[in-house]
C-alpha cells in the first residue's frame, strides 16, 4: 500500500497517532464548512442532536453551543476519533451536555424518535450503504426532525477534477447535488433541500422525517 492510499484509509477510518493528528487537523479545516452548513438549519435551545462520524468533535462542540440547554451526542466507528472527540468536549461531557459513543451509522445505539436533528459532516461518502444508513437515521429522528448531510466535496462544480482525483485516492464515489437529493427521497425523507457553495466546493443536503 503506498503512502497516498494509506492517507485515504485514514480519512475513511482514522487509526493510531496519525489518525489522531488527522482528526485534530479536520477540526480546524472543516470549521468554516460546519458554520456554513449549520446556517441552513434552525436549532432550538433545547434540541437533542446527534453528529455521526464526529471525527475530532468540533461539530459536536459547535452544536452544543447552539443547543445551549439541550444535549448533543457524537458517534464514530474509529476509536481514535472517539478519543479526540472526548478530549475536545471534555468540559461539556463533565457537565452532562455531551456524550460521545463508539459505533457505526448502520446500527445506531439509540432508541427510536430520539433526535430533533442529526448531522453528518464529510462522512456520508464512506457509509457502507448510504440509503439504508439514511433510513437507520430516520429511525432515530423524531417525526419532523431533520438530517443534514454536509460535504466538502461533491461530483461536479468548480473542483470536479480535483475531487475526482481525491475520490480515486480514497476509493469512494462522490455524488452530485441531484444524486444526493435523490438518496434523501429514496430513504424516505420529505421537503428535501439542497445547497451548493460553488466557490468553496461545498454541498449541503437537508431532509425532514415526515410527521
Ligand atoms: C473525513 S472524517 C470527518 C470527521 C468530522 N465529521 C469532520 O468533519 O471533521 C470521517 C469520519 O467518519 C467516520 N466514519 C466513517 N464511516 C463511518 C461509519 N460507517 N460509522 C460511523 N463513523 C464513520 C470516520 O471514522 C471519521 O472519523
Amino acid at each position: 500500500m503506498n503512502i497516498l492510499s494509506k492517507l485515504g484509509q485514514q480519512w475513511r477510518k482514522p487509526t493510531g497517532w496519525p489518525g489522531r493528528l488527522l482528526v485534530r487537523a479536520m477540526n480546524i479545516n472543516h470549521s468554516r464548512l460546519n458554520d456554513w452548513g449549520l446556517s441552513h438549519v434552525a436549532i432550538g435551545k433545547h434540541d437533542t442532536i446527534l453528529d455521526i462520524g464526529c471525527g475530532g468533535g468540533n461539530t459536536v462542540h459547535k452544536l452544543a453551543g447552539l443547543a445551549a440547554e439541550g444535549k448533543v451526542f457524537g458517534i464514530d466507528f474509529s476509536e481514535e476519533s472517539v478519543t479526540v472527540s472526548c478530549r475536545t468536549n471534555k468540559r461539556l461531557i463533565k457537565m452532562g451536555r455531551v456524550e460521545i459513543q463508539h459505533g457505526s451509522v448502520s446500527c445506531l445505539p439509540f432508541s427510536d424518535h430520539m433526535f430533533d436533528l442529526v448531522t453528518a459532516v464529510n462522512t456520508h461518502n464512506y457509509w457502507p450503504d448510504l440509503v439504508a444508513d439514511m433510513q437507520e437515521v430516520l429511525r432515530v429522528l423524531k417525526p419532523g426532525g431533520k438530517l443534514m448531510i454536509l460535504g466538502g466535496g461533491y461530483k461536479g462544480g468548480k473542483y470536479a477534477d480535483r475531487n475526482e482525483k481525491f475520490a480515486e485516492l480514497v476509493n469512494l464515489a462522490f455524488l452530485s447535488v441531484d444524486e444526493l437529493s435523490e438518496r434523501f427521497s429514496m430513504a424516505g425523507y420529505s421537503e428535501v433541500q439542497m445547497f451548493e457553495e460553488y466557490g468553496w466546493g461545498w454541498i449541503c443536503g437537508i431532509g425532514r422525517k415526515p410527521s
